[in-house]
């Protein structure tokens, strides 16, 4: 029998629990939190509190889901970081905890490194064509934009990072300056869809190398709005589909040019998308396009393994576990980027 590894993820606004056994996924439970919607954005505190509320039912009901016994875990993996630090101690607290009572090593996953390995989560009666090493994979988030060069399981290179936002915070920050509520990037694709990608134009950065920028389209959205709304105090609501549609088609076309550099850069060719904005339709088509056009290999990940889960930190996690790294219960959650190792 393969390993049963449970996987626990609790760094942002997401309480999520998993099981595996071997690559295949028994169960996959997420809790979102609603409280944060009224005020626009995540508010740490609140986060942590709910997380409080809903670790234990969570893995509970992953537990009850998967058919397996508690006393069948193998190994316990747990997101160590990045994320917010009152979120990530709650879901590494309870991690050392059930570690001790099962008497089970624990794994410690980069957040990060769970995005970019669900792509070899197996699930029953599913395709299963996963990326071939090295790969590229561009790992899109409301917190990290980043290239990496994957070279296996456990060894992973950031070869292009954002300077300033993240390319979803960017989606969330231009759907607040609309009125259209947290998170917004779902919001913001869905109105993109229907409206004119090219009637306005957002300033594209010039960064050298792979490295991104988001902020300037930011402010270039802001002021492109300050000076319509001048003339015109409706604009916002009147041109809604379109302003999404542009900024949308920016944040791509700044994301697609420094891929494509990277692709020259590495001569890699297998594509791999991770992240929430991974979810992206406008991003997702932009991928299937390039790969049509360049004789890319492009892997989309399953909408449901886009945002934060438990699946990816349990997949992440057993290959860590088969590798034999287990994390001491002395391991602190840490809120910035890891290295990756
Ligand atoms: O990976 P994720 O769940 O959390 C982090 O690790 O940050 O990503 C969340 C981000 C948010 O910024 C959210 O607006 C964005 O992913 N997102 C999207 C879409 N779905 C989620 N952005 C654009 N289009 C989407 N369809
Ligand atoms: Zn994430």
């Amino acid at each position: 029998m393969s390993e049963i590894i449970l996987g626990i993820e609790s760094s942002c606004d997401d309480t999520s629990a998993a099981v595996l056994e071997g690559e295949y996924l028994l169960s996959n439970v997420m809790a979102s939190q609603e409280v944060h919607r009224k005020y626009g954005g995540v508010i740490p505190e609140l986060a942590s509190r709910a997380h409080q509320q809903n670790i234990v039912p969570v893995v509970n009901q992953a537990i009850a889901d998967s058919g397996v016994s508690i006393k069948d875990i193998d190994a316990i993996a747990f997101t160590r970081g990045p994320g917010l630090l009152g979120s990530l101690l709650v879901g590494t607290s309870f991690a050392k905890g059930l570690s001790i009572s099962l008497d089970r090593p624990l794994v410690d996953v980069n957040h990060l490194q769970g995005h970019i390995l669900s792509h070899f989560i197996r699930e029953k009666d599913k395709p299963y064509a996963p990326p071939e090493f090295p790969f590229l994979a561009l790992l899109v988030s409301g917190g990290h934009s980043q290239i990496v060069k994957v070279h296996d399981y456990l060894n992973f290179e950031v070869i292009g990072k954002t300077i300033d936002d993240a390319v979803g915070e960017a989606f969330d920050k231009c759907a607040k300056v609309l009125g259209l509520g947290y998170p917004g990037g779902p919001v913001v694709d869905r109105l993109a869809s229907e409206g004119d990608p090219v009637r306005f134009r957002f300033a594209r950065p010039h960064v050298p190398g792979l490295d991104y920028s988001f902020s300037g389209v930011k402010t270039s959205l802001l002021y492109f709005l300050r000076d319509m709304l001048k003339s015109d105090p409706d604009f916002i609501e009147k041109n809604m589909k379109d302003i999404c549609a542009g900024f949308q088609a920016t944040l791509i076309d700044i994301l697609m040019d420094k891929l494509l550099k990277a692709v020259r850069l590495t001569g890699i060719r297998q594509i791999a998308a991770g992240g929430g904005v991974s979810a992206n339709s406008g991003l997702r088509s932009a991928l299937l396009k390039a790969g049509e056009k360049y004789g890319w290999s492009v892997y989309l990940p399953p909408l449901r393994f886009t945002t934060d889960n438990a699946a990816m930190i349990a997949i992440a996690g057993l290959y860590r576990f088969r590798s034999g790294i287990v994390s001491g219960l002395d391991a602190p959650p840490v809120s910035r980027a890891l290295d990756y190792k």
